[in-house]
């Protein structure tokens, strides 16, 4: 069945680094939940409608805004993520009409702390999740986790500092690949074995009083729940409620 794509204009495609990029497009109105993903294209053949490569991403608009917000990290051999990383002011950008996922609140039961866990890209969804009011009307804490290999890819600093406000919100990152003052060092499973995580945020995770959110990396998904299945957490299902809601990016 061939799909009916928007067409919509690079507002602004801004670059943090050499491979991590954020495009801004307008000229789709999109109806979707925050945390939600999009399916976004380019002509396959420059010019050629009849085909197109096309990979879903993720909003970090919040749904009321109606510039289209994606982040992004090239994919050296990857068909679409180099190609995305040089588009400039005024490029077509094709977007599905319908988003789609089920990392979104309104599928996480109530907690006391919401735990949003990420790795690279995957940190996406979390924010436009937190620039909606929900999150701050529901749960007592939330942690914003965002792990990196680089210090550098630590990014959207001004909007996290305007999140901050929040006196609920706690950020804590991590850096795996570089010393990085501020940061917790090595990978988010070990930290939850040891409780370093837990001491960085100054809460407790466990199946009493939190629910965690997963995005990134599917090793990444796939670890985290095992180190948290060691404290009684299992994944959630409409049918058997549980603990942790996840998206893998791969
Ligand atoms: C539900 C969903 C939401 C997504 N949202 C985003 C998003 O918001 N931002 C984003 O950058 N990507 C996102 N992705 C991944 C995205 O769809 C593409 O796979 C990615 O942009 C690379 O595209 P590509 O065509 O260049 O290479 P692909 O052929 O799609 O991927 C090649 C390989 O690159 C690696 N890879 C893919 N995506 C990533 C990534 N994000 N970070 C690190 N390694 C990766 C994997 O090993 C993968 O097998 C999402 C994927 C899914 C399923
Ligand atoms: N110049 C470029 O074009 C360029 C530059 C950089 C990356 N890239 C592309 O981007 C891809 C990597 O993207 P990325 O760095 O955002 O994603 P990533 O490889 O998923 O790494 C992000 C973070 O997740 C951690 N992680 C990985 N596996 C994990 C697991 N099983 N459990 C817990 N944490 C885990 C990593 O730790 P570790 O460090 O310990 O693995 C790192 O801290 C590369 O494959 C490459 O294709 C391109």
């Amino acid at each position: 069945m061939s799909e009916k794509w928007l067409e919509t204009r690079v507002v602004e495609n801004r670059h943090w680094t050499e491979a991590l990029f954020s495009l801004r497009v307008e000229g789709a109105k999109l109806s979707f939940r925050a945390g939600q993903f999009v399916r976004i294209a380019l002509d396959a053949v420059a010019g050629d409608a009849g085909s197109r490569v096309a990979r879903p991403f993720s909003f970090v608009n919040p749904p009321a805004d109606p510039v289209l917000e994606f982040y992004g990290i090239v994919v050296p051999q990857g068909p679409l993520s180099p190609r995305l990383e040089k588009l400039a002011a005024g490029d077509a950008l094709y977007v599905a009409p319908r988003p789609a996922g089920f990392l979104v609140l309104s599928e996480v039961p109530d907690a006391d702390t919401l735990w949003l866990m990420s790795t690279g890209t995957g940190i996406a969804p979390f924010l436009s999740i937190l620039r909606t009011d929900v999150p701050w009307q529901r749960f007592s804490n939330v942690v914003l986790v965002h792990a990196v290999r680089h210090a550098r890819e630590l990014v959207y600093h001004d909007l996290i500092k305007d999140l901050k406000r929040q006196k609920s919100l706690r950020y804590v990152t991590f850096v795996s690949r570089e010393s990085a003052p501020g940061s917790l060092a090595g990978r988010i499973p070990a930290a939850i074995r040891d409780e370093r995580l837990e001491a960085a945020a100054g809460l407790r995770l466990g199946a009493q009083g939190s629910q965690v959110m997963l995005c990134g990396n599917p090793e990444m998904l796939a670890d985290v729940a095992a180190a948290l299945a060691e404290r009684g957490m299992r994944k959630h299902r409409r049918r058997a409620p549980g603990h942790i809601t996840v998206e893998s990016f791969w």
